[in-house]
């Protein structure tokens, strides 16, 4: 009977996981393999997804300056006045090359317009908003415009009155209160007198923007990105920077200076993708290069700016220039330097001064082309590289080994660019969770001679039956794993950025993404999570971390790393355990582990198909801990499906 429950217990025991031997992990905090970049675990930015415009770009009219293909989009002529005038789409010339002419007839009531916003105007209750518009009058020697906030039931929830004069543009400004919250508002604007009204360049904006700038940024996106310490910010993309042809790539150049002298353009996600159309996505440019490098100066983040290459994206048009007629693209590179870091009298670095940057900014990265390949790239980096290295020795280039991380494309342009002395390679992995969890071993065996890899774009996929791939738990513990993986190797990666960054939650094409957002409200992902605890966890250098003598890269389902943060004196641990039971862990300590200080931590752990949600957007958040223990022998309860940062304070 005694060895029946003594059975029973030990396989109680077993089955709960506490009766297990312990893995014996050795990590040895005195011998400092390798340094971690600063600028390890940075974010990718791009404008796909309402990213920009509709989203961290804090202007909520559409289209306010009518330069869409139909300039009328996102407005709507009141029906209550609708027989009171027409609207007139005039031309003029200059970037701008669009205003509106009211033509109103009705003297009694007026004419009256509206813009819907991005699939609505978010408003909180007790917010101010700023209301801007450029205007001037014909005949007309003055009228009144009323400018409403408006609720989804179309009431009314502030309001403010302009008087417009005059037959010179002139940029009138109004601040509005909203005296409640609502996430699908509109604007209303209603001019009180008949006669014919020129408008341009109408605009809203929350007065409580991202460090107060008028104009500015989702004060709440920012700050997300802002706590993610991110070592760089990757910008503006992506395929954006490609186009789908090359008339419709991202140049630089459209996009500084005064706002109403940068040329608007259709953002290439527009008509992507057929099953999820968006005919309103364009780019204001409001959030352009000035902007760009402004953000990664508030949050601390490196710059790296993409830039094209001569070549259009080659799942769309491939469309290329000439190698002869390359000299502009290369000049923009140039003179983007020039722009960032030049100095302010410099032609580019004055225009930086002027918008508000006479000292230079940070710029040490480069991308030269997104997602190219073959031999054509080839040609077109080697001319770039040569004449960037040339005159800019210091500028570290990032270059291109095609949209996949093996396959032909990829076995291509690796060895090629390896043998011309790149850089940086910039691999892409868009995959199951699989993948991720067998890749964390990828870099154990790079060459350590040769370029720096950046993890330019990656995320774990799992495909979902509404076509939606959502961000689970799942799919971020497969992340948290392969990033032991990038972690370990930080020798060569010396870079990794998740891709997407941010969706709007209606107007998205493209999922997952690490953060969602609508009118109103943001929801970090579970992936934003692990991407925090790496970030925020970098230390300073690699150390050893071994069970038998071999990394933990899969075997019995762990997977860990482990760096020394010579500042604060830490060791820190980062453990993954992939079964959906807990496992124990001895960590043998080398080193001279501080009885002064507690080991502190953060655990991330779930069911494995949940998810963040706007309902339920804390469902899979991390978990502070303290453990109590001391000296080098530290046993440690490896919770199902987890993700644990350890930071134990060392003396050495
Ligand atoms: O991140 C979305 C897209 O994926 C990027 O624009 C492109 O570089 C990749 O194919």
């Amino acid at each position: 009977m005694k060895r029946l429950l003594t059975v029973l217990l030990a396989s109680f025991l077993y089955y709960v996981g506490i009766a297990q031997t312990p893995h014996l992990v050795q990590v040895d905090a005195t011998a400092k393999s390798f340094d971690i970049s600063p600028n390890m675990w940075g974010i990718f930015f791009e404008d796909i997804n309402f990213a920009a415009d509709g989203g961290i770009y804090a202007e909520m009219v559409k289209n306010r300056s009518f330069q869409f293909n139909e300039p009328l989009m996102g407005w709507d002529i009141d029906e209550k006045n609708n027989r009171n005038g027409i609207i007139l789409i005039m031309n003029q010339a200059g970037a701008n090359s669009r205003y509106a002419q009211l033509r109103i007839s009705n003297d009694s009531s007026g004419f009256a317009f509206s813009n819907e916003g991005f699939r609505g105007m978010g408003f909180k209750e007790g917010q101010s908003y700023q209301f801007s518009i450029d205007a001037r009058l014909k005949e007309l020697k003055a009228t009144d415009l009323t400018v409403c906030l408006l609720d989804s039931n179309k009431k009314t929830i502030g309001k403010a009155s302009i008087k417009i004069e005059g037959n010179q543009w002139k940029t009138y400004t109004a601040t509005i209160k909203s005296s409640a919250t609502n996430p699908k508002g509109s604007l209303l604007l209603h001019f009180s007198k008949a006669g014919n009204v020129d408008v341009d360049m109408i605009s809203l904006f929350p007065t409580d923007t991202w460090k107060n700038r008028p104009g500015g940024l989702r004060r709440d996106l920012v700050q997300l990105l802002a706590n993610l310490k991110p070592g760089f910010i990757r910008f503006p993309g992506g395929c954006i920077v490609e186009g789908r042809d090359l008339s419709n790539r991202y140049q630089w150049k459209q996009t500084v200076g005064a706002l109403r002298d940068r040329v608007p353009q259709i953002n290439r996600w527009n008509t992507e993708f057929k099953y999820r159309d968006v005919p309103d996505y364009f780019q204001s440019y409001g959030l352009g290069f000035y902007e760009y490098f402004l953000l990664a100066e508030d949050i601390g983040a490196s710059p790296l700016p993409i830039l094209n290459c001569g070549m259009a994206c080659q799942f769309n048009t491939a469309e290329l220039v000439q190698i002869d007629d390359l000299q502009p693209y290369i000049q923009d590179a140039l003179d983007l330097i020039e722009f960032a870091k030049g100095d302010a009298k410099s032609k580019w670095g004055s225009l930086r001064a002027q918008m508000g940057h006479p000292a230079p900014f940070e710029l040490k990265f480069m991308g030269v082309g997104n997602e190219q390949w073959g031999e054509q790239y080839l040609e077109r980096y080697t001319v770039f590289a040569d004449a960037i290295h040339k005159k800019y020795p210091e500028i570290q280039l990032v270059s291109s080994v095609g949209p996949f991380s093996g396959g032909d494309l990829f076995n291509y342009l690796n060895p090629r660019l390896r043998k011309l002395g790149a850089d940086i390679l910039d691999e892409h992995y868009y995959a199951p969770p699989s993948f991720f969890f067998r890749s964390a071993s990828r870099y154990d065996n790079y060459d350590r001679n040769g370029p720096k890899i950046f993890a330019g774009e990656y995320a774990s996929h799992i495909p979902n039956t509404d076509g939606m791939a959502r961000s689970t738990w799942f799919a971020a513990m497969s992340e948290a794993a392969f990033m032991t993986g990038l972690e370990r190797n930080a020798d060569v990666v010396r870079m990794a950025s998740y891709a997407p960054l941010l969706a709007h939650a209606d107007a998205w094409q493209w999922s997952p993404d690490l953060i969602w957002f609508n009118s109103l409200w943001s929801v970090p992902t579970a992936n934003y999570f692990v991407q925090q605890m790496y970030s925020t966890n970098r230390g300073t250098h690699g150390v050893k971390i071994l069970e038998n003598n071999q990394p933990l890269a899969g075997k019995d389902s762990l997977y860990a790393s482990a760096v020394v943060d010579t500042a604060s004196k830490e060791l820190i641990i980062k453990i993954v355990n992939t079964l959906p039971k807990a496992q124990p862990i001895q960590f043998m300590i080398k080193g001279t582990v501080s009885a002064k200080a507690l080991i502190k931590g953060q655990v991330l752990k779930n069911t494995i198909d949940l998810y963040n949600t706007f309902a339920k957007p804390t469902a899979v958040t991390p978990e502070q801990i303290i453990i109590n223990s001391k000296g080098n022998s530290l046993p440690y309860e490896c919770p199902p499906y987890s993700f644990t940062v350890l930071r134990i304070p060392i003396d050495n």
